[in-house]
């Protein structure tokens, strides 16, 4: 059978008449406890315990392995681990296949707290972080070394959004080391604008919080992974603990059914936000994806099916603390806040040398005040005329 295309697959994942029980829906089963009926079935509960059997709550309920079902489908792979954030979803995923004298290869442009996560915790372990220039493709060989365990993308990366060349470094890395786990965070594809698996990638983390939850109201992680690493991260992460309520698995599992459609309307307002950009005098540079002035472009325009509405765009001037305040304050329709993926516009500033402190590879070649952009569901047009009255704001500022 062909494969389906992505609308229909979103709509269909994870919808079995086991999950369902004769609603559209998955029903929400909220358990710790899960009742054998016989010796015999508590038996076979048991033997089947990391497979889809009821067993007992930390394990999953069916609402949770609907999810799962639907997440493994989508992605490619062989079994998907279900984390209560983003960050529990990065940390967890390392943590399974990292032991005491070990190397992690890491981008140095991922989101900063998976970077102290590095840092700060797995140093801890005596385990050992080398940081790769995320621009580099296969020269990243260089930097594989015969302890280096896993190898950490993320792509585009973290505010700047230079896309990654992965087939690239999935074919170096593999020359060095074949056994190693290579693992990227594809929250900004929303695990499906990029099949990370296909790609060779062994295991596509997101932060289900931003586009699979999609109303910035419940957290979640998610770690797919392929057949060679699935049962040691499900294992490894089952005994850190790691599990999710089943409201907030359902949540997931309901936003995945309009996120096409979401997905669809924040590319297409971005990209109308972002050229709309470019052409602003106040603007020295847009970091776009879909953009051909933007690093990585080619690269997005193979690997990638789509663009997804998180974006920055670098001003010629630095704003001053004042500056920046009567700029951010003001706006109607975009809030100041972390996070990103819903339904909702967000703005934040970030300085270059603020920027410059978290990039331990450095790359960053601009002076002006970065701003980045997450394009929500609003009408476009609303969205531009705030933003040109941002400009509107800098200019009469200079005066
Ligand atoms: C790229 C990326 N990865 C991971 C995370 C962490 O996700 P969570 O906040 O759900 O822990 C974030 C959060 O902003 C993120 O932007």
């Amino acid at each position: 059978m062909t494969r389906k295309k992505i609308e229909t697959a979103l709509i269909a994942a994870g919808r079995s008449k086991r999950f369902t029980q004769g609603a559209v829906n998955s029903v929400i089963q909220r358990a710790s406890s899960l009742v054998f009926n016989s010796v015999a079935d508590k038996k076979r509960a048991t033997a089947g315990r990391a497979d889809g059997e009821l067993f007992y709550g930390r394990r999953g309920t069916l609402t949770h392995f609907s999810l799962q079902d639907a997440m493994t489908e989508l992605e490619g792979g062989a079994g998907c681990a279900l984390y209560p954030c983003g960050a529990a979803a990065v940390a967890n995923a390392i943590l399974s296949f990292v032991s005491a004298g070990d190397n992690v290869l890491i981008a140095g442009s991922v989101y900063e707290p998976t970077q102290d996560f590095c840092t700060k915790i797995l140093s801890k372990m005596n385990v050992t972080t080398t940081w790769y220039d995320h621009t580099m493709g296969d020269a990243i060989a260089d930097l594989v070394q015969p302890n280096t365990r896993v190898v950490f993308l993320e792509s585009p990366a973290s505010i700047t959004m230079e896309v990654q060349d992965v087939p690239a470094i999935v074919a170096a890395v593999r020359r060095r080391a074949p056994e190693a786990v290579i693992m990227i965070d594809n929250t900004w594809a929303a695990g499906i604008l990029f099949r990370a698996l296909d790609f060779g990638v062994d295991i596509s983390i997101q932060a289900g919080t931003k586009y699979l939850i999609g109303h910035s109201d419940a957290m979640i992680g998610t770690a797919v992974a392929n057949q060679r690493c699935w049962a040691q991260l499900r294992e490894n992460s089952y005994l850190m603990g790691q599990m999710v309520d089943a409201d907030t698995a359902y949540m997931a599992s309901r936003g995945l059914r309009t996120l096409a459609v979401r997905l669809r309307q924040h590319e297409e307002s971005a990209l109308r936000v972002a050229t709309w950009l470019i052409a602003r005098p106040e603007v020295a540079a847009v970091n776009h994806p879909a953009l051909p002035q933007s690093k990585g472009h080619a690269v997005w325009q193979r690997d990638f099916t789509g663009s997804s509405g998180l974006f920055s765009f670098v001003l010629k001037a630095r704003l001053d603390d004042r500056q920046l305040a009567d700029y951010l304050d003001h706006f109607e329709h975009f809030s100041m806040a972390y996070s990103w993926g819903g339904f909702e516009s967000l703005i934040l500033a970030n300085q270059p040398e603020e920027l410059a402190a978290i990039r331990p590879t450095g790359g960053v070649d601009f002076s002006g005040t970065l701003v980045r952009l997450h394009i929500g569901l609003e009408n476009v047009e609303d969205l531009i005329a705030d933003l040109a009255e941002g400009f509107a704001r800098l200019t009469k500022m200079e005066k």
